[in-house]
C-alpha cells in the first residue's frame, strides 16, 4: 500500500506519496503567502493552508493507483495558534511559531507565574513563540475575538480536522504549547488555570503514530480515494523530521536546515534542561526529545540571496566560497528574533567586521557560518547537561547545499551523516501513517527499514581548530549587541 506525508511549513505545503517500502514516488510542493504586519509579527491564514494541501492532494494524486492509498499524516509548523469559534470557522489569522509580539506575556509567565513551576507543569519554560502567551495576547489585544473561541488547535491539527473531523492533536506537537504536561503527555490542568484557557477548547492527544479517524467521505469522493483512508495524528515537523531521518530511540541527533534551524536529540528518558535552554518535549516514536531551536536558518541565506542580493542562483553564489574558517566577516541571524538559546524577542540580524576588502562572497559565507555558529550554541547547551553527540543526521533545504553541510560539520566538528533524502517532516509524515495502518509495529521498525544513508561528511581538524578559533568569536558579540538590541525596540 501507499501512504501520503503532508509537510504543512512555513513558506509551502509539501506532500510525499511513499510506497511501504519508502520509496518515494511523487513530491509536490505548493506555496502560501505569509504576512508580517509588524516588526517581529508573523502570521498565516490556515484556510490557505488547506486550500493549497488540497490542490497539492489533487496533484500527489493525478497519474497513480488511487486504490492503493492507505493512509495521510503530517508534520507540521509548530506552536501557532489557530482559534476556531462554535461553527468551527477559523476567527483570525494564525500567529505562527516565529511571532514575538508576544514577548509581554511570555516574559509575565516566566516572572509571574515562574519558570521553576512552568518547568515543573510542563518541563519547559515559556518563549515567545510558544501557544499560551499567545493565547494571553488575544485575551487583552483582541478581547473580540478570544470571546469566540470554542476550539483552539495547532496548525497541522487544522488540516487533520478539515479532512476527518475530528479535533485532535498529537504528543510532540502539544508539547509545545505550554498547556501541555510532557513527561505525562498529557493536557496540564495547571496551565489551562493560569492561562484562562477551557479543557473543551483543546483536542484530543494522540500519539503521532495513531489514526484518529478516516478522510471524510465527500473530501474520499473528491480526491478518488478510498473512505477508509486512515488520518494518523502525525507530529510536530521537527518531530517528523526526526522520524523521517531516522532520529529515534536513544541518543540520535538530527538537524534541520529549514526556515527554523534545530539541533534535536532523542531520548527514551524524559528529561529537562536544568536552564530550559533546549525545549523538552514528547517525541513522536513514543519516547521524547531535547531540541534547541533558532528562529531563521535557510531563510537567512533565502533573505540575503532573495531580498537583498537578488539571485535564485544560491548554488553559483557559493562557488565562489574558498576559505573556510579565516572569515573575518561575522552574521548573527537573528532577523526574526532569537529562541534557542537567548530566548530574546528584541536580538536583530547583523553583519559585523566589514571592511573595504569584504567581497559578496565574504558576506554570503559569513551568512552561512553564522546559522552553524548559532545551531553550535544549541549543541554546547546539550554539551553541557552531559550529552555527548559524535554525529548528527541532517534534512531540511539548507542540506541541499554541499558547502553549508560541509561548514556545519566542522563548526560542530561532528560527522553528518547525509540521508538518502532531504525531506524530513514530509517523508516521517507518511511513515506516521504506516504504522498508523498496521505496515510497521513500531515508528523504530519503520525508520530501520526505510531510512538509509547516502553519505557522510567528517569533520577536518585543521579546519575544526580553524572555527573553533571564529565560534569563540561569534560568541562574543551577541551579549555585547544584546543592550544595544534592547535600545532599538
Ligand atoms: C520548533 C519551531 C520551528 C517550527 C518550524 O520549536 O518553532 O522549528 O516548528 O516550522
Amino acid at each position: 500500500m501507499n501512504y501520503i506525508g503532508i509537510d504543512l511549513g512555513t513558506s509551502a505545503v509539501k506532500l510525499l506519496l511513499m510506497q511501504e517500502d519508502g520509496k518515494i514516488l511523487k513530491i509536490v510542493n505548493r506555496e502560501y503567502p505569509i504576512s508580517f504586519p509588524k516588526p517581529g509579527w508573523s502570521q498565516q491564514n490556515p484556510q490557505d493552508w488547506y486550500k493549497e494541501t488540497i490542490a497539492g492532494l489533487e496533484e500527489l494524486l493525478q497519474s497513480c493507483d488511487k486504490s492503493q492509498v492507505a493512509g495521510i499524516s503530517f508534520g507540521g509548523q509548530m506552536h501557532g495558534l489557530v482559534a476556531l469559534d462554535e461553527q468551527d470557522e477559523v476567527i483570525r489569522p494564525a500567529i505562527l511559531w516565529n511571532d514575538g509580539r508576544t514577548a509581554e506575556e511570555s516574559e509575565y509567565l516566566n516572572r509571574e507565574v515562574g519558570k521553576d513551576k512552568l518547568s515543573k507543569y510542563t518541563a519547559n519554560i515559556s518563549f515567545a513563540g510558544f501557544t499560551a502567551p499567545k493565547v494571553l495576547w488575544l485575551k487583552k489585544h483582541e478581547p473580540e475575538n478570544y470571546a469566540r473561541i470554542h476550539k483552539i488547535m495547532l496548525p497541522k491539527d487544522y488540516l487533520a480536522y478539515c479532512l476527518s473531523g475530528v479535533h485532535c492533536s498529537d504528543v510532540s506537537d502539544a508539547s509545545g504549547t505550554l498547556f501541555f504536561d510532557v513527561e505525562h503527555r498529557c493536557w496540564s490542568e495547571e496551565m489551562c488555570e493560569i492561562c484562562g484557557v477551557k479543557k473543551e477548547w483543546l483536542p484530543k492527544v494522540f500519539e503521532s503514530y495513531e489514526a484518529v479517524g478516516t478522510l471524510k467521505p465527500e473530501l474520499a469522493a473528491e480526491l478518488g480515494i478510498s473512505e477508509k483512508t486512515v488520518i494518523a495524528a502525525g507530529a510536530g515537523d521537527n518531530a517528523a523530521a526526526a522520524v523521517g531521518t531516522g532520529t529515534v530511540g536513544d541518543g540520535a541527533c538530527n538537524i534541520s536546515l529549514g526556515t527554523s534551524g534545530t539541533v534535536f536529540i532523542s531520548t527514551k528518558k524524559f528529561g529537562v534542561d536544568g536552564n530550559n535552554a533546549l525545549h523538552s518535549f514528547a517525541h513522536a516514536d513514543g519516547s521524547y526529545h531535547l531540541m534547541g531551536c533558532m528562529l531563521s536558518a535557510a531563510s537567512c541565506n533565502k533573505w540575503w540571496m532573495d531580498e537583498i542580493i537578488g539571485t535564485k542562483d544560491y548554488a553559483g553564489e557559493q562557488q565562489g566560497i574558498q576559505a573556510l574558517g579565516e572569515n573575518r566577516v561575522y552574521f548573527l541571524p537573528y532577523l526574526m528574533g532569537e529562541r534557542s538559546p537567548h530566548n530574546d524577542p528584541d536580538a536583530r540580524g547583523a553583519f559585523i567586521g566589514l571592511t573595504m576588502d569584504t567581497a559578496r562572497e565574504d558576506m554570503t559565507q559569513a551568512v552561512l557560518e553564522g546559522v552553524a555558529f548559532a545551531l553550535r550554541d544549541s549543541l554546547e547547551v546539550a554539551k553541557s547537561l552531559g550529552i555527548e553527540v559524535t554525529r548528527t543526521k541532517i534534512c531540511g533545504g539548507g542540506a541541499k547545499s554541499p558547502l553549508w553541510k560541509k561548514i556545519v560539520a566542522n563548526v560542530l566538528g561532528i560527522c553528518v551523516d547525509v540521508p538518502e533524502n532531504e525531506e524530513g517532516p514530509s517523508m516521517g509524515g507518511a511513515m506516521l501513517a504506516a504504522v498508523a495502518c498496521g505496515a510497521y509495529k513500531s515508528v523504530e521498525e519503520a525508520a530501520q527499514a526505510i531510512v538509509k544513508r547516502k553519505e557522510t561528511i567528517e569533520p577536518e581538524p585543521e579546519l575544526v581548530a580553524l572555527y573553533e578559533r571564529r565560534y569563540q568569536q561569534f560568541r562574543a558579540i551577541y551579549p555585547i549587541c544584546r543592550p544595544l538590541f534592547q535600545q532599538l525596540k
